[in-house]
């Protein structure tokens, strides 16, 4: 077996220590992207809790490469492997299929699958733009679609894994904001749709998470400036990148029994970065009125010493 491409953070735990073990023994998660760190991560949660799982990525020897490890975890798991392109509805169908034959049905959805490249406006070709929208957005669309008869069988729960840096303005991210505004909007509207079906819909937004693809390979920690090396807190109030765990934890709450009377809702997942984002008194306070504030183990999960 292959070497999977994504490997599980190293530092990472699984989960904080909150939950009870076999929460969701009998749950049932379907989550594309599930090959990547992120996505891998929340699955990887879930099945330690007792779920069985499929996960959908484009690189078919890869995902169940992943699956495979996923697996790990907890002895008797079933974790299945599919390679699929969200862009394509009949294929999500196929693998839908497959999971209520092999898994008897879906509880838990994750769309997770993502395409990003850093561009300028100038530099995206309508084809380019279009990917990603297609990717993101339709394929979060397609998702829904071909898991809703199983999910309102049994009045599952769907996760979409978004961002934040919509909220604002983000350079080099027209493609990508567009696309998780969009994402967003389909998930307000689905909690209202199918909350009567007993169906909730939440996002998770996930700031900078430290040792994912993306953020090795957007954000590379030697293009970080130098100031901000020296004050972490102006680019997190917590002083620290989160945790693929972190991201787990936020998944574990919206579809354990805690979670359920929350629909429509986004849980940002960012330290507080966002809201860090738009004042220049927010900049100045780390290192004006914050002595020590620089005292931070940058660009790890460590944070404040
Ligand atoms: C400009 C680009 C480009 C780039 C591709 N294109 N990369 N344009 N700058 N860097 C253009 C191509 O030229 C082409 O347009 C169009 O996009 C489609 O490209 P393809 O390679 O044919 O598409 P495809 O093979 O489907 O690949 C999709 C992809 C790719 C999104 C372009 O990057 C990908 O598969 N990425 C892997 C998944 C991923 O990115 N995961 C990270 C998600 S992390 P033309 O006009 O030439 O035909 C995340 C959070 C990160 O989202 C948070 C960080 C802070």
């Amino acid at each position: 077996m292959s070497k999977p491409a994504v490997p599980f953070p190293p530092e990472d735990e699984l989960y904080s220590n909150a939950w009870a073990k076999d929460i969701f023994k009998g749950k049932v998660v379907f989550c594309t992207g599930g090959a990547g760190t992120i996505c891998s991560g929340q699955v990887r949660a879930l099945v330690s809790l007792g779920a069985n799982a499929a996960i959908l990525g484009r690189r078919e020897a890869n995902t169940k490469a992943v699956a495979a490890e996923i697996a790990k975890v907890r002895p008797g798991s079933k974790v299945l492997g599919f390679g699929c392109d969200v862009r394509d509805y009949n294929s999500l169908v196929g693998a839908v299929e497959a999971t209520v034959q092999e898994l008897g049905g879906i509880d838990f959805l994750i769309c997770g699958a993502a395409g990003n490249f850093l561009s300028t406006i100038e530099g995206l070709s309508s084809n380019a733009f279009k990917t990603v929208i297609d990717i993101d957005l339709l394929g979060s669309y397609n998702t829904v679609k071909a898991c809703l008869p199983e999910l309102r069988k049994s009045r599952g729960r769907i996760i979409f894994v978004s961002a934040t840096f919509h909220y604002t303005g983000t350079a080099l991210q027209a493609h990508v904001g567009a696309a998780k505004a969009g994402i967003d909007a389909l998930s307000h509207t689905l909690s209202i749709e199918l909350g009567p079906a007993g169906i909730t819909s939440n996002v998770i937004a996930p700031g900078a998470i430290a040792n994912t693809e993306g953020m090795e390979r957007l954000a590379p920690r030697n293009m970080i400036p130098e100031d901000m090396k020296k004050n972490p807190a102006k680019l997190n109030p917590l002083g620290r990148w989160g945790t693929v765990s972190e991201v787990a934890d936020a998944t574990i709450f919206l579809f354990s029994e805690a979670g359920r009377y929350v629909n429509g809702v986004t849980l940002v997942v960012d330290g507080g970065s966002w809201r860090n984002s738009n004042s220049i008194a927010n900049f100045l306070y780390p290192t004006i009125f914050q002595p020590g504030a620089t005292d931070f183990d940058f660009m790890t999960t460590k944070g404040a010493k």
